[in-house]
């Protein structure tokens, strides 16, 4: 039998290729965004105590009633900002979970979902599977600048959702104030939602604040928040996030969600939220990917690749126009095979594969890899 695909563009991810690749050829793996060092033994330790204290059946559906508290006291802590921990946080299995059901839970066929591009890859496939209609808004290297005039004449009666990512994936630039200001002003009189993916709102640079869309009261009343703890505690593979969202959206969210999902894994979730107690164990990320990025680019200063220091996230984006023209697919697969080292190409998150010769490095790697990483770089 043959079934039409409701998403006949979607292909084996980048991702995927070029971890693969870089197996294949031995290669240092700066592609993929996750850490090559251990999540914290304390954290460890509290997840395996939960297992032992009987956190082993289901969850309660939002979450786990200590981290909702312990998710609700950090956004009061940190901006001052109310979210109701049993009505307004649900934990997800990650954000990338918590992304696909907010727009299941909203987005019908033929709405329309402005994007920034480059985007991270899970959004429009999300809207596309939901029926939706992606509208690219593409920002341009090196600043990735956003253009408010462009958004406005994209604003129309069919928009029913705008995705935002600060800091961003790839280009490790961040939103300001104004900038927030401006998506509020744009959004303010209209029903459109914003979905604000924050996974990497711990990881800002130089001293800038993080613009979290709860900060600008009317932008709350209408966004939704997505969080990744894998991101924050330095374990990927364990798929825990949240996203907070006043009530009347997140009761549509649950809905959508307690037949999905329903809940998520209970001795991580309470092994985070004692974790959380010290806030000290996601306020000390600032500094400590600061040192990452700080050292990995004194490394190459010297080298043949032009950069901006990355303002947050844990990625660094470097221009290679100096050395080739040669497609950025096509340089980042040269780099693993013949110099062992594999980076992320930034076209496959633009619009229409525009290529603008930049590769996404991933930092949150051991300095020993950073250095062995700048050695290869100066060599290009
Ligand atoms: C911008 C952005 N959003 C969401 C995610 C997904 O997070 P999670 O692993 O918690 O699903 C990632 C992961 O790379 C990301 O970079």
């Amino acid at each position: 039998m043959q079934h039409l695909s409701k998403l006949p563009d979607v292909s084996t991810t980048i991702f995927t290729i070029m971890s693969g690749l870089a197996n294949e050829h031995r290669a240092l793996n700066l592609s993929q965004g996750f850490p090559n060092y251990p999540s914290s033994k304390k954290l460890n330790n509290l997840v395996t105590n939960a297992m032992n204290n009987g956190y082993n059946q289901y969850a309660p559906m939002a979450g786990n009633l200590d981290l909702l508290l312990a998710i609700s006291n950090k956004y009061q802590l940190l901006y001052e900002s109310t979210y109701h921990p049993e009505k307004e946080i649900t934990v997800t299995a990650g954000a990338t979970q918590a992304i696909y059901t907010i727009v299941s839970a909203f987005i019908r066929p033929n709405d329309e979902v402005l994007i920034f591009k480059p985007a991270y890859d899970c959004y429009e496939p999300a809207v596309e599977v939901n029926g939706g209609k992606t509208i690219p808004i593409q920002l341009f290297a090196p600043d990735y600048k956003v253009d408010w005039s462009e958004v406005a004449s994209k604003i129309s009666s069919r928009t029913k959702m705008v995705m935002i990512n600060s800091p961003h994936n790839p280009s490790g630039t961040i939103w300001s104030k104004d900038d927030m200001l401006q998506l509020q002003k744009l959004t303010k009189g209209t029903n459109i939602i914003v979905l604000s993916d924050e996974v990497y709102e711990h990881i800002v640079f130089d001293g800038e604040q993080h613009q979290s869309a709860c900060l600008f009261e009317d932008l709350k009343q209408r966004s939704f928040i997505t969080a990744s703890f894998g991101k924050t505690f330095h374990n990927t593979g364990w798929k825990i996030g949240y996203c907070c969202a006043p009530d009347y959206l997140m009761s549509e969210f649950r809905k959508v969600h307690q037949f999905n999902v329903f809940s998520v894994h209970h001795p991580a979730q309470k092994g985070i939220a004692d974790y959380m107690l010290d806030a000290e164990t996601y306020l000390g990320l600032n500094s400590f990917f600061q040192q990452k990025r700080d050292l990995f680019l004194s490394l190459i200063s010297e080298s043949r690749f032009k950069f901006k220091p990355s303002k947050g996230t844990y990625f660094q984006v470097l221009d290679y126009s100096e050395i080739t023209d040669k497609y950025d697919v096509d340089f980042a697969k040269q780099l693993t095979k013949d110099f062992g080292i594999a980076s992320i190409p930034l076209s496959v998150f633009n619009e229409n594969d525009k290529d603008d010769k930049v590769l996404r490095f991933c930092f949150a790697k051991t300095d020993d890899t950073l250095v062995k990483a700048a050695e290869i770089l100066n060599r290009i």
